[in-house]
């Protein structure tokens, strides 16, 4: 029999999780809170940019001409438990408010709200980036509500994937790893997973602790990977050398390698800031904050690139902002996303537009979120129309067609041809050449 998969939480991991399940040929139950949201996905729209999710959902959401019909969605979590063998709880788990600690309360929902209904046997499967221990603290709880009692199982499945690349990254992760404490869960994640695994994804048993460190480990290993470059980027200013050029020279080194690697204005997004915070909290609690003193430096370095950015582009307009016009290429927290949750490129425009400046921004996804969250920043629909009369142009967030810009089409509208590329990708020869001041974070001027 086929087994049957429910899916707690519709954003950014489960819609994509859910749409995974369904293309490994899982019948499939999305449950949400949300009921605008159920109703998008139930129409085959997806409430974020992703590439590629769009497409996917429409070949699984039942009601779709030509849909397998095996993805549907709901919002009652006794439906979900009901219907399914395996539950992925995929709920968020944000900073919470004036403290670094992960907000879990999304997540104890979830179980409590799912467990008083499972009454034959189930695996619920934690997807979300927990503090290390709470899976064990969840598996109590869950069979304290779970009617079935130890019938109900719980095994915690960290999830890697990148936003941009959700959906190649959930059908062929790196790797799988899923801490269980039963042959049962095991024996039920492989079926899961049996497509990836028989691709070759590597499948590894661990135990709770392990697989919630394991997550934790991986986005501080990737900030501090970042972090170290940026780092380097301040001592070469400071020198008056490239950090281009250094990363690229390192990368040759097998053992330190090129990816993450990239210097710029550094690290944002709804993960890497918050997850590593919270597992310095996480450490704290633990008595071993001594271990992670090093990811305060990390966070640092990276909150530094922003006030670098402000300040270098306080220096192109002249040693103040006052009537300055200043236009901000990027407002998404990374390229192929329309996130702006902690976006480097928006902390940026909101800081100089407090220090006077009037400044547009232009993204080619994310305008409409970062409206909302700053109405009072200038919205351009092209980096053209931003580019108007401006005294300095950001480059802020690496959309490839920001790399297509012809600098003398440009340079004809602006104010002023200064460009400050925040994240080094820009041919710096080809501006300089159109008769640009081209400045970069860690590089020569
Ligand atoms: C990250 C992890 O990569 C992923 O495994 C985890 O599941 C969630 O967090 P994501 O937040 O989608 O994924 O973004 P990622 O591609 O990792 O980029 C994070 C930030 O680092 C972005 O702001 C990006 O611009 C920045 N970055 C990345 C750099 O500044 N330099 C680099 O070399 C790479």
């Amino acid at each position: 029999m086929t087994l049957r998969i429910s899916v707690i939480g519709t954003g950014y991991l489960g819609a994509t999780h859910a749409a995974a399940m369904a293309e490994f040929g899982f019948e499939v139950l999305g449950l949400d809170i949300d009921p605008d949201k159920i109703a998008m996905l139930t129409a085959g729209r997806v409430p974020m940019y992703e590439p590629g999710l769009s497409e996917l959902l429409l070949k699984h959401v039942a009601g779709h001409e030509g849909s397998t019909g095996r993805l549907r969605f709901t919002t009652s979590a006794r439906e979900a438990a009901e219907f399914g063998d395996v539950h992925f709880i995929c709920v968020n788990t944000p900073q919470r408010k004036g403290e670094f600690a992960a907000d879990m309360s999304y997540v104890d929902t979830a179980l409590d709200e799912l467990a008083p209904h499972l009454t034959r046997p189930a695996l619920v499967v934690g997807k979300s980036t927990v503090p290390v221990g709470s899976a064990a603290r969840l598996a109590e709880r869950l069979a304290a509500l779970a009617p079935v009692g130890e019938g109900a199982e719980l095994a915690w499945n960290p999830e890697f994937l990148r936003e941009g690349f959700a959906v190649r990254d959930t059908l062929r992760p790196d790797r799988i790893v899923v801490g269980a404490h039963s042959e049962r869960a095991e024996r039920l994640l492989r079926d899961v997973y049996a497509e990836p695994i028989a691709a070759g994804v590597p499948f590894m048993v661990t135990d709770y602790a392990t697989a919630e460190l394991v997550k934790a480990a991986a986005n501080s290993f990737l900030a501090t990977k970042i972090s170290f470059i940026n780092a380097m980027a301040e001592v070469c200013e400071a020198a008056g050398a490239d950090v281009t050029q250094l990363s690229k020279a390192l990368a040759y080194d097998e053992r330190i390698g090129g990816k993450f690697l990239n210097s710029g204005l550094g690290f944002g997004g709804g993960c890497l800031p918050k997850d590593i915070r919270a597992f310095m909290a996480r450490a704290g609690e633990l008595g071993a904050d001594q271990a992670l003193t090093f990811l305060r430096e990390v966070d640092s370095i990276n909150m530094r690139r922003r006030s670098r950015m402000v300040e270098l582009a306080r220096e192109q307009c002249g040693g103040g902002f006052l009537g300055r016009r200043v236009a901000v290429l990027g407002a998404a927290f990374k390229p192929n996303s329309d996130d702006i949750r902690d976006s480097p490129a928006l902390n940026v425009a909101a800081q100089i537009q407090l220090q006077g400046a009037q400044v547009t921004v232009y993204d080619p996804k994310a305008v409409d979120n970062a409206r909302k969250m700053f109405p009072s920043l200038a919205y351009a629909h092209s980096a053209l129309e931003a580019a108007e009369g401006a005294h300095v142009v950001l480059h802020l967030t690496e959309w490839s067609e920001f790399r297509e810009l012809d600098p003398a089409v440009l340079g004809a509208v602006v104010a002023e041809r200064r460009l400050l590329d925040g994240r080094n990708v820009l041919d710096a020869e080809a501006w300089r050449a159109a008769g640009w001041t081209y400045r970069a974070l860690g590089r020569p001027s």
